[in-house]
């Protein structure tokens, strides 16, 4: 989950510390840099909290060639300086980082401290380089040492070492993502491909257990099984400017960039080929939609519209549980696993998985060069740019339109719906970006007003039926994750079958309802839950029971409320973060990409 970037260049600290402010997304509790000074030393930076704190901590020192850094997300060790990383070994001769979780780190500790090893802090990720420095000195050549320590540690790692004694630098990597990049005027390594953007177009994508020697002149890739060379597969990625996407208020921004993505977006999956053709279309008996968290919404939609038109089986499922459910795939299914960043850990283990079981796997994806391109048969990208507050708002919107024109798409296909009525369905998305712009522009004071309610509310409950139902589920999801506010979903007609009992003063229920025919049930949940003495507010583009507060919305084409009806409960999760004094880009506990099972 964390950020791990490096340069050898000829202002390496400085390249690293933007490299890391840029990665800050990835983890954000604390952060640390190793530098190799002129006298070939490693000196270490840590500090707690943001890459602001090392690069004031770094302010007057001197330019070096050689730098990796680290955004930590903790997983082993409470979060102080002692355990942000790098780490270096007990000589002094090696500095660390890594990504992912050492299983057996406790065994190794163990061993190691047996053998008089001093260890500094609690995490898991400081054997590593304690083993390495005890295993450097029984081989002439350290790449040897670096297998032979790969090979001994379990679990997932991207791993970047910083030698004192040579001048390159040394990446391992089994399970978390990690790149290189290169250019005439330095040479980079990270755990994330936008991040190398800004600073070169060519990015090497390093194998699945495999070990790299990076240094000025370029990069070397070794198995880490049986030490053989393995080709570097490189791909040209757009470049950017350093500064663009490195200012604050990033969730806001985002939202704001919904209609411009989802038109990008459109016109993308208009002009590609996103769907199966006929005879693989025909064969397909089954479809998974595999994400997490808000990626998962999008899947629940996309499945809903599958089943809609497809006349297929189709299931939404979380991707974390598709080891304890007992789903099966072969050769007739068909799995489309959606993540934005292309690198959430369960999310690619469940399509790794689907495809060793036979499975076709199609993956849409925000982030050109993602782990998930590179598994999946067929690649559907997202058009959102990179988003990095840690809410996803316009990748989310984006998701949603490529399963909904998938779905048509692949109806049209199987001869299921008419081309005249899919050519119609997509004359209508023309006014999708408009309404989203709409709300973006004439929201604010009404959007002002809820969010107050909300954020003075002990409790807040999402509802709604069919699609409805599943947009409140992300917005309950939004409003928990950058506000804190307790919050639930329910589909609407669950509620008297339970939850209607924690209807009182104080609590709030948001209820979207874009389906006309689903209004008249609508107002009778409104008057269940208010005679109990809670709130209602609902989103949606009809008139409204008076005992309700109403967030309008403008009409479109039925099957593009999913997409418009989500922005005002982002803007109200947005707003209750601020209200409430939250950091609605970097909330407590959470990182952007959950590179860890
Ligand atoms: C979204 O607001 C969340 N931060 C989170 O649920 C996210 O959608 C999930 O972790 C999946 O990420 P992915 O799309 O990059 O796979
Ligand atoms: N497991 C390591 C730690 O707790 C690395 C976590 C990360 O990926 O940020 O420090």
């Amino acid at each position: 989950m964390c950020g791990i970037f490096g340069a050898i260049c000829e202002d390496a600290l400085s390249d690293t510390l933007k490299g890391l402010k840029l990665l800050e997304y990835r983890g954000y509790d604390s952060a640390g840099v190793a530098i190799k000074t002129q006298h070939n030393q490693l000196q270490l930076t840590k500090r707690v909290g943001r890459v602001s704190n090392v690069i004031a901590a770094t302010q007057g020192l001197p330019k070096v060639q050689f730098a990796v850094g680290h955004t930590r997300w903790a997983t082993h060790g409470e979060v102080c300086e002692r355990n942000a990383h790098p780490f270096l070994s007990q000589d002094g001769r090696f500095a660390l980082v890594h990504n992912g979780i050492l299983d057996n780190y406790i065994q190794l500790r163990e061993q190691l401290t047996q053998k008089g090893v001093h260890f500094v802090s609690d995490t898991d990720s400081e054997v590593a380089v304690q083993l390495l420095m005890t295993k450097a000195p029984l081989y002439d050549d350290i790449k040897d040492a670096l297998t032979d320590t790969a090979r001994m540690l379990h679990g997932s790692f991207a791993i970047a070492v910083l030698d004192s004694n040579t001048d390159s630098l040394y990446l391992l990597r089994r399970g978390s993502p990690l790149y290189i990049g290169i250019s005439n005027s330095g040479n980079y390594l990270s755990s994330d491909v936008n991040t190398l953007r800004y600073f070169c177009s060519r990015v090497g994508v390093l194998e699945e257990n495999a070990f790299c020697e990076l240094n000025s002149k370029g990069a070397t890739q070794y198995s880490i099984d049986d030490g053989r060379v393995l080709p570097i597969h490189y791909i040209n990625v757009k470049t950017k400017q350093l500064d663009k996407d490195s200012q604050g208020d990033a969730m806001l921004s985002e939202i704001a960039e919904i209609p411009h993505a989802l038109q990008k977006t459109f016109d993308y999956l208009t002009t590609t080929a996103i769907c199966p053709d006929k005879s693989m279309a025909n064969n397909i008996r089954r479809i998974y939609l595999i994400g997490c968290g808000t990626a998962y919404h999008s899947c629940l939609i996309g499945a809903q519209y599958i089943r809609r038109f497809c006349n297929v089986t189709v299931e939404a499922v979380l991707a974390s549980e598709w080891w304890y459910s007992y789903y099966k795939a072969d050769s007739n299914t068909l799995v489309v696993a959606v993540t934005q960043s292309g690198e959430t850990a369960d999310t690619l283990n469940a399509a790794r998985e689907c495809k060793r079981q036979g499975a076709t796997v199609y993956a849409v994806t925000n982030v050109e060069g993602s782990t998930v391109t590179f598994v999946a048969d067929k690649v559907i990208l997202t058009q959102a740019d990179n988003e990095r507050a840690v809410a996803s708002t316009k990748a989310y919107a984006c998701q949603v339109l490529a399963l909904t024109i998938f779905a048509l798409q692949f109806a049209e296909t199987k001869g299921l719906i008419a081309s005249e009525q899919v050519a119609d369905y997509k004359a209508d998305f023309y006014a999708l970006p408009r309404a989203v712009g709409s709300v973006l522009a004439e929201g604010d004071k009404d959007i002002d007003r809820v969010a107050n309610k909300l954020s003075q509310s002990k409790a807040v409950y999402f509802i709604g039926r069919g699609t409805d139902y599943f947009t409140a589920r992300e917005g309950s999801l939004k409003l928990k994750e950058v506000s804190y506010i307790h919050s639930e979903a329910y589909a609407s007609g669950e509620l008297k079958h339970g939850t209607l009992a924690m209807m009182e003063k104080g609590v709030t229920v948001v209820g979207i309802a874009c389906d006309s025919e689903v209004m008249s049930r609508h107002k009778a949940t409104v008057s269940e839950i208010t005679s109990r003495g809670a709130d209602v507010i609902t989103v949606t583009p009809y008139c409204t029971p008076n005992e309700c507060d109403t967030l309008v919305i403008p009409i479109v084409n039925a099957i593009y409320y999913p997409i418009l009806s989500v922005v005002p409960l982002q803007l109200l999760a947005y707003k209750c973060a601020v209200l409430r004094g939250c950091d609605a880009d970097k909330p407590r506990n959470l990182a952007k990409s959950v590179t860890v099972e």
